[in-house]
Order: structure tokens, then C-alpha cells, then sequence
């Protein structure tokens, strides 16, 4: 999946792209994700890429010019490199649609996306017109820009694309992958400062550990997200 992401601010998104999986998924070839610094498309000999807002208020919004300018450079570059137009061109906002599992599985199909990440008070709407297919969220809260956000959808993309995790059966197990939340998990020693571990994780039944982590799942989900909870289900937890 090739994956090119316009931000002001390149330095922030480089060392998670640098790191553990979204490091080793780009390292086997899996994942090609380039950062593209909108600041080399700003105007005039001060680079600008933001002015005030139209009508006042606080805050500044990322101007058309640059973000056409480099929008239109990366579709050139995907076209010249592969052959291909973007699946969907994603604008990172806390107006968009939620970013959710069912979300993440659609997009992590796509061969090509294009993220661009807001700063200031975001962007000139003529671009979100333009270009833009689609408006994610990762959450009802408004972090300062969105650099994490695209990190956030990049990282929850990439790991379910075949081959970048380890253990392929992980991610199907994840919480919210069949929407119910994780199990609990244990690691050795089976004995630390007098807490143990539960005792069928260390019985060698499979069986038994199956239907004890579908009991936690079932229990847990009920107990902390009852939105999710399956209404088949309904019964079977006390
Ligand atoms: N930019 C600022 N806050 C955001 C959020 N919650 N999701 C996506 N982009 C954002």
C-alpha cells in the first residue's frame, strides 16, 4: 500500500513512521509511506501556507494555493510512479465520520490513500471540495493538528495488511475486530509478588482456553461497552 501524507509539520510524524511495526511493515515492502512537507508549496519568500479566516475569529487556516499545489503534485508523482489515481483522498478533522475497526478494515484494502492533516483552525473549505473523498476522526475531542490523527489511521491500516503482522491470527483477536473487546492477558512468571495467573491458561487444554477468553471477551464487553454488546449474547453473561 503506498500511502503519501501533506503535513506542516514533517518532523513530528517521522519517528512513529520510523518505529517497531509501521517501521517493519515499510521494511519488508508492505507499506510505502511518504511524507510530504506542505511548506514547500507556500507562497512568496516567506513559504506561507496560512492566513486569517474570512469573516474573523481566532485561529489560521492552511490556504489553497499550497495544499492544491501539493495535492496535485502527489497525484502527478502516484501516476507517474504507478499508473494509478488515489483510492480516497482523507482529510483528518474532527468534523469527519469516527474512525472505527469496520472503518480501519475497509481502507486497509485500498492500494493508494492520500491523508492530509489540518493545522491551525484547519483548511480553506475550496480544498476539502475539491479533492477530498472522505473525513475522519479519530475521537470527539480536538487535538492541535493532524499529524496524530493520520498517524493513528495510518498505524490502525497498516497492521492489518497481509504480512506486516507477526502472527496473522493477532489482529482478527484484537478488541472490536468482531466487536467484542480483548481478553486479558499473561506472560511468565506464573507467580509475581503473590498474583498468580489464571489456571486454564497454563492447563494445555485449547479448548478450555478458548471458551475461558470468550467468556472474559463476553463478560468485559458487556461490562464496559454495553453499545457493543451482541444482542445474541444477551443471555449468556450473567
Ligand atoms: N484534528 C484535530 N482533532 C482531530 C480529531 N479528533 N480527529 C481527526 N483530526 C483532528
Amino acid at each position: 500500500m503506498r500511502i503519501d501524507l501533506i503535513t506542516v509539520l514533517p518532523g513530528l510524524v517521522r519517528s512513529p513512521l520510523d518505529h517497531s511495526i509501521l517501521q517493519r511493515a515499510q521494511d519488508k515492502g508492505l507499506v510505502d509511506v511518504r511524507v510530504h512537507d506542505l511548506r514547500d508549496w507556500g507562497l512568496g519568500s516567506y513559504r506561507q501556507i496560512d492566513d486569517l479566516p474570512y469573516g474573523g475569529g481566532g485561529g489560521m487556516v492552511l490556504r489553497p494555493e499550497p495544499l492544491f499545489a501539493c495535492i496535485e503534485a502527489c497525484i502527478e508523482e502516484l501516476q507517474n510512479d504507478l499508473g494509478e489515481p488515489y483510492d480516497e483522498i482523507i482529510y483528518l478533522t474532527p468534523d469527519g465520520e469516527t474512525l472505527n475497526q469496520p472503518l480501519a478494515n475497509r481502507l486497509s484494502l485500498h492500494k493508494n490513500l492520500l491523508l492530509i492533516a489540518g493545522h491551525y483552525k484547519g483548511i480553506d473549505q475550496r480544498v476539502r471540495d475539491t479533492f477530498v473523498t472522505r473525513e475522519v476522526s479519530i475521537g470527539d475531542y480536538v487535538l492541535s493538528g493532524g499529524e496524530l490523527p493520520a498517524l493513528v489511521l495510518i498505524d490502525a491500516i497498516a497492521r492489518l495488511i497481509p504480512g506486516v503482522l507477526g502472527d496473522a491470527n493477532s489482529a482478527l483477536s484484537d478488541s472490536f475486530q468482531d466487536g467484542l473487546l480483548d481478553a486479558p492477558a499473561y506472560t511468565r512468571p506464573p507467580e509475581f509478588r503473590g498474583l498468580g495467573v489464571p489456571p486454564v491458561l497454563t492447563s494445555g487444554n485449547h479448548e478450555a482456553i478458548l471458551a475461558w477468553r470468550e467468556e472474559q471477551r463476553l463478560a468485559k464487553t458487556q461490562q464496559r461497552r454495553p453499545d457493543l454488546f451482541p444482542p445474541e449474547h444477551e443471555e449468556s453473561v450473567e
